[in-house]
């Protein structure tokens, strides 16, 4: 596409003209491609410049592209450069700078790199890269207050009689702390503060979603870090937003139970029913984030959140930090008044969740018990029993590996069933009740719980049948008679563990 530096403009934009086939040609791209002769020459001047390093096969590198180029338009106006350098071609280039995969963004002070953390799309590239470019706290007068209260989608500006004031210092490391997320302003302007129409020392959040104007409503001048930026934070959720790839870490952050409205967009009456919960999620804010979401998009997600069928409006609380998940019917309508009666239950712990769980076996016939969810506690919590599980997932690699580990050590205690039990439980089928005191994080996992005790014990050895017995001996309550190992051991090169397929994989 670009055509050699001895073509002057003039002739290129000829040449282009006959070239009706291909449009792209003629609009000149605002990206400057690197190599590795013009890397230094290029990057080390700027005091800000985002480089993306990619290969052209890479079809995420393809999807940001378009992107990629608008933002590099737009921020021409504010003399921050994006550029780019292909990893096919220049292969060394991009080994030096550490990549590992495509596409990597970093941005370059002065030649200085540190990771590109913002959003991929044009608007996000152009918000990220300018708060980039301003100083942690930009000095805001009469003159430029409305541009800049209206300059990103959360914007921070405390108003003070002088910047010897407090919170001055804790509004500064709050900004400096969190520059890549907001805005931060700051004025001593009287005419700016006059405008604002507060009383210094003031803190105002300015958002372009829901309420505009939030003044800090605690004690200001004793504010510490931590209560802007909670208190900030408390803001970045709308009270009921969109739920999607670009905004879940909002809501992950905030570890709050997520209420989910899952909707088809293109259905008319959604935009209805998600108008119809904005009071419900007002009354409920700060105990429950509600969010609407794309069903069509995310229906594994909605099936990981146990809704059944496949029906939209639906409805469905989800407790992030324990893990469990409560459905609303999917018989009944979605009415505001049920749906809050439904969340005032959930907070009052009136409501159980439901437990995903594969039927329990007829029979039992390997060494090794199949437990289920719904069998958890009868099985898990039986007093009598030493009981050592394995939490595995069917995709997991290195649980097909222990597989044949676990089955010897099934064999090994399998005289002695009525003292205790090996089990493994398929961890993407069955959900864990609520009375157990942990959620699994990785496959496997492997969790002993010695007879008469509800504690769990977490085996972080190795995974050779000679270490899992001498674990069990070492840590069961019952009197497990030490046998002559006869299998032979395996080699214990496997300490890996893989991380489960998030159920919000897609988000
Ligand atoms: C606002 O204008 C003042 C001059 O009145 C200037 O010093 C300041 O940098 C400007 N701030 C921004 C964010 O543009």
């Amino acid at each position: 596409m670009r055509l050699s530096s001895f073509v002057s403009v003039a002739s290129a934009a000829a040449l282009a003209s006959l070239v009706v086939a291909d449009t792209d040609a003629e609009k000149p791209s605002d990206v400057v491609s690197v190599t590795q002769d013009t890397f230094e020459s290029t990057v080390n001047p700027e005091p800000l410049i985002l480089v993306e390093f990619y290969a052209p096969w890479c079809g995420h590198c393809k999807a940001l592209a378009p992107h990629y180029e608008e933002a590099a338009t737009t921020l021409k106006e504010s003399d921050i450069k994006l550029a780019k350098v292909d990893c096919v071609e220049d292969a060394e280039l991009c080994q030096a700078h550490g990549v590992q995969g495509y596409p990597t963004l970093k941005v370059f002070r002065n030649g200085e790199p540190t990771d590109y953390t913002g959003p991929r799309k044009a608007d996000g590239i152009v918000s990220y890269m300018t708060k980039q470019s301003l100083p942690a706290v930009s000095q805001v007068t009469v003159v430029n207050l409305t541009d800049f209260q209206n300059a990103d989608k959360i914007v921070a500006i405390a108003y003070l009689a002088s910047e010897m004031d407090a919170p001055t210092a804790e509004f500064t490391a709050t900004a400096e702390k969190h520059r890549d997320s907001y805005l931060f302003g700051l004025s001593t302007d009287p005419e700016a503060i006059a405008a604002a129409g507060v009383t210094p020392p003031a803190i105002v959040v300015y958002r372009s979603f829901d309420e505009h104007k939030t003044e800090y409503p605690y004690p200001i001048s004793s504010a510490t870090v931590k209560d802007v930026e909670d208190w900030m934070q408390e803001l970045s959720i709308p009270v009921l937003g969109e739920v999607n790839g670009e905004t879940y870490a909002i809501y992950a952050t905030s570890s709050k139970p997520m209420a989910y409205l899952f909707v088809d967009p293109i259905d008319e009456s959604s935009q209805g029913y998600i108008e119809s919960l904005k009071p419900v999620a007002s009354q409920y804010r700060g105990k429950v984030n509600f969010v609407w979401i794309d069903a069509t998009k995310f229906g594994d997600h909605a099936k990981a959140l146990n809704l059944i069928e496949p029906k939209w409006p639906s409805f469905v609380v989800q407790d992030l930090e324990k893990q469990l998940k409560y459905p609303y019917d999917q018989d009944k309508a979605i009415e505001p008044e049920a749906i809050s009666a439904m969340v005032a239950d959930y907070i009052d712990g009136k409501l159980l969740p439901k437990l995903k769980s594969q039927p329990i076996p007829e029979t039992q016939d390997e060494s090794v018990f199949t437990l289920v969810g719904q069998q958890f506690e009868e099985v898990v919590f039986d007093d009598s029993k030493d009981v050592f599980i394995e939490f595995y997932a069917t995709w997991c690699g290195h649980c097909k590996r222990l597989k044949p580990i676990w089955d010897s050590l099934g064999d090994h205690f399998a005289s002695m069933k009525d003292q205790i039990i090996i089990a493994k439980l398929e961890g993407q089928e069955n959900d864990l009740p609520a009375s157990v005191p942990f959620r699994i994080g990785g496959f496997p996992t492997l969790k002993f719980k010695p007879a008469g005790s509800r504690e769990f014990t977490d085996y972080d050895g190795d995974r050779a049948l000679e270490s899992l017995i001498a674990f069990v001996e070492e840590h069961a309550k019952n009197d497990l008679k030490p046998k002559v190992v006869t299998e032979t051991p395996v080699d214990a090169d496997q300490a890996v563990f893989e991380t489960p397929k998030d159920s919000h994989d897609e988000l």
